[in-house]
């Protein structure tokens, strides 16, 4: 294996991101409008081209792979990717092959997505009440995501819900949320919402800084805070009542970028080098102009040479406009 790309930070490059479709069957508030406009599927990789994508990537010193959206499992016979794919973890060349999903059609895939050697798997909830899961996902049916979640539990996946903190919504429901998720021995990450995308003006006031959720934890609960990280953005604790694991995304507050090592690809092979910035480089030029990987490589160096230090989010009411244009759902989280 080559050594990992390293950028202009000092920052090996070990995780990557591949959405592999914009589509989701849900439309939470905060990610997608519910006009949304997905893209012609002539558009999109073939899962042969996400493949020799990702393994260009392996090649060079990828160490983790995630599967995102859109929803990742809507997109058909997406099964077949992640079983080619897990060729690189037993050859010993990919250290976790996984994926994030909405949960919906875990149920029919949990085993099979086991058996391609997935061990844990991100699933996004917010909420454990059905009509608030509907309002949240403007349709979503709540007890599919948890037949889902039996499903892999019974499957042997190890879980970890997300859940995306949002006032008055579903700030009350925390403590509900941890209680439930370390019962049943998952872990449970908080996350910041973050302006991408147009999507519904109210999305500033339900900003939550997750230093408030934090504090008011501590009233309840003894924080133990863990060193270990998962080569992801979450920070976390231990909680002592419930012996379970709870992390922060909190990329609003507290920005994590100086330790980022991932870059993202989505459905159409465009690669960004951040979530939160603009700049990309086409994939699908050089991985279509050629059999061969060389062009491919290359376009990934020459990108990572460009990758930013960080992202300039920021709540305010003052700025109309997102701080990236791009729906959540086109860069998969
Ligand atoms: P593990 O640590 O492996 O469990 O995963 P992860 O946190 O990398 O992946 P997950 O898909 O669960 O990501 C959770 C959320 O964290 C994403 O949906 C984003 O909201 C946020 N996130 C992940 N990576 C980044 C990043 O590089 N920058 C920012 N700002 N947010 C990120
Ligand atoms: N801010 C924060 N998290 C978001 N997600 C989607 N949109 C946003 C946003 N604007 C989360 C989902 C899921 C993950 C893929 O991204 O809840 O956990
Ligand atoms: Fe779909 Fe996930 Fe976006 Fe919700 S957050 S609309 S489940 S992609």
């Amino acid at each position: 294996m080559a050594m990992p790309f390293i950028d202009p930070f000092g920052r090996a490059i070990t995780y990557l991101r591949v959405s592999v479709t914009d589509r989701c069957d849900l439309r939470c508030v905060y990610c997608m409008a519910e006009d949304m406009h997905f893209l012609p599927k002539r558009d999109l990789l073939s899962l042969e081209e996400l493949d020799r994508l990702c393994s260009a990537f392996v090649r060079r010193g990828v160490r983790k792979l995630r599967i995102t959206g859109g929803e990742p499992l809507v997109r058909r016979d997406i099964l077949s990717l992640f079983k080619s794919l897990s060729r690189h973890l037993d050859a010993g060349h990919l250290d976790e092959l996984t994926l994030t999903t909405n949960g919906t059609q875990l149920a029919r895939h949990a085993e099979a997505l086991a058996a391609c050697g997935v061990r844990r798997i991100n699933v996004s909830l917010d909420t454990l009440d059905p009509a608030k899961f509907r309002t949240i996902t403007r349709w979503g049916d709540l007890d599919r995501v948890l037949d889902g979640l039996a499903a892999a539990r019974a499957a042997g996946l190890a879980i970890k819900i997300n859940t995306v903190a949002l006032k008055g919504v579903n700030d009350q429901e925390i403590p509900d949320l941890i209680a439930w998720a370390h019962g049943l021995g998952m872990e449970l990450t908080l996350i910041e919402v973050m302006p991408l995308g147009e999507i519904e003006p109210g999305r500033i006031d339900q900003f939550l800084p997750l230093s408030l959720v934090r504090s008011q934890l501590k009233q309840r609960y003894t924080l133990e805070d863990l060193d270990d990280r998962t080569g992801g953005p979450a920070r976390y604790v231990r909680l002592r009542e419930t012996g379970g694991r709870l992390g922060f995304i909190t990329p609003m507050t507290h920005n994590f970028c100086e330790s980022c090592n991932r870059v993202r690809v989505t459905c159409t092979g465009t690669l960004y080098m951040c979530l939160g910035q603009d700049d990309a480089a086409d994939l699908r030029g050089p991985l279509r102009a050629s059999e061969c990987d060389a062009l491919l490589e290359q376009a990934i160096a020459e990108a990572i040479t460009r990758k930013p230090k960080g992202h300039d989010f920021v709540i305010d009411r003052r700025q109309a406009r997102p701080a990236v244009g791009r729906h959540m759902s086109v860069t998969g989280g």
